[in-house]
């Protein structure tokens, strides 16, 4: 099948395809996402019993959220991806939340159920993943310097939390988002998060643990990456262009550090399981988007 498809609303008005089990990645913009690659890659690889299930995307605006969730599930969806900018939003049009997600505030996967679809968030569990096998490195016990506060980073800090990581350090631009994230955190975090100014490197900034960017940056430096030790890991979600001015920098300075490639492809084996019950190994879609990205990205 042709994964470079996007399909809108009114496709899925009439939506035809009898016959098939569906999935589909919903975001604005969406005609980036590589999400249908991999995740049909996975279904060919898992036999028979999925020969005919087909994953999909489509570019669902923010006004047609609401619809569009109803419609996937009159439709018989059975599972779909939330991308930016709907993570958040579509909470309001789920039947049930899981913990973790709503401890997030966030979901990237839904499940049919018969009332509706139930969230998850699959972003934190791709994240520590993607940590522990491309750096060799454990969240537990660890001082993590988190940049952004958006989205993204609740569901990063809320996964170093529960792997019982020593501090958070949280740098944003707007003190408002910064303020309410920490604010999030404060039950969970118990003094755990600490806010911090991209301008200057407060007291006790620790040198090594590990840098995770959440931003949208990645052209240009949020931190003095001098600072740090050369044992400082660095990760950064971004995974196109394939290496960020962080990632770049962290290089130069011989810090061990990887892009969000990884984890994108971790948090689709999460997610479809989620949908199959069956573990197909992160490292099988992270074969399908290095080969497709090596010269794409
Ligand atoms: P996501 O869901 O991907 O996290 P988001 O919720 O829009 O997306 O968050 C984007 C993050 O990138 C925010 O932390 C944002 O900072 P602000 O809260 O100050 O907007 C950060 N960001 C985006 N552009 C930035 C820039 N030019 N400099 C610094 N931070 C930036």
């Amino acid at each position: 099948m042709n994964t470079n498809l996007v399909y809108t609303l009114e496709d899925l008005l009439n939506w035809p395809r009898e016959g098939y089990v569906n999935l589909a990645v919903i975001g604005d913009p969406i005609e980036h996402s590589l999400s249908p690659l991999m995740q049909n890659a996975a279904l060919q690889q898992m036999g028979e019993k999925f020969a005919n299930w087909r994953y999909y995307k489509f570019h669902i605006k923010p006004s047609e959220l609401k619809e569009a969730i109803a419609l996937f599930h009159k439709k018989k969806f059975r599972g779909l991806n939330i991308t930016a900018p709907h993570k958040v939003e579509v909470l309001k049009y789920l039947a049930s939340i899981q913990e973790i997600a709503k401890v997030m505030g966030s979901v990237n996967t839904l499940i049919y159920m018969k009332n509706g679809y139930q969230g998850l968030n699959t972003d934190g569990i791709g994240l520590e993943f993607s940590i522990k096998k491309e750096l060799g490195f454990s969240l537990k016990g660890a001082d993590i310097i988190l940049l952004g506060a958006g989205g993204a980073s609740t569901a990063v800090a809320t996964q170093c939390l529960l792997a019982d990581c020593n501090k958070i350090w949280v740098g944003n631009r707007s003190k408002e988002r910064l303020f309410d994230l920490l604010s999030n955190l404060s039950i969970m975090g118990k003094g755990k998060a600490i806010g911090f100014n991209f301008g200057t490197i407060p007291k006790d900034f620790p040198k090594t643990g590990i840098i995770i960017n959440t931003t949208d940056v990645n052209d240009k430096l949020l931190l003095d990456m001098n600072y740090f030790s050369p044992q400082m890991k660095v990760f950064d979600i971004i995974y196109s262009p394939k290496e960020t001015a962080l990632l770049k920098k962290a290089k130069e300075l011989s810090m061990e550090c990887t892009n969000g490639l990884f984890m994108l492809a971790a948090q689709g084996a999460e997610s479809l399981y989620a949908w199959t019950d069956i573990k197909v190994s992160p490292e099988t879609l992270w074969k399908t988007l290095t080969d497709f990205t090596k010269n794409d990205l």
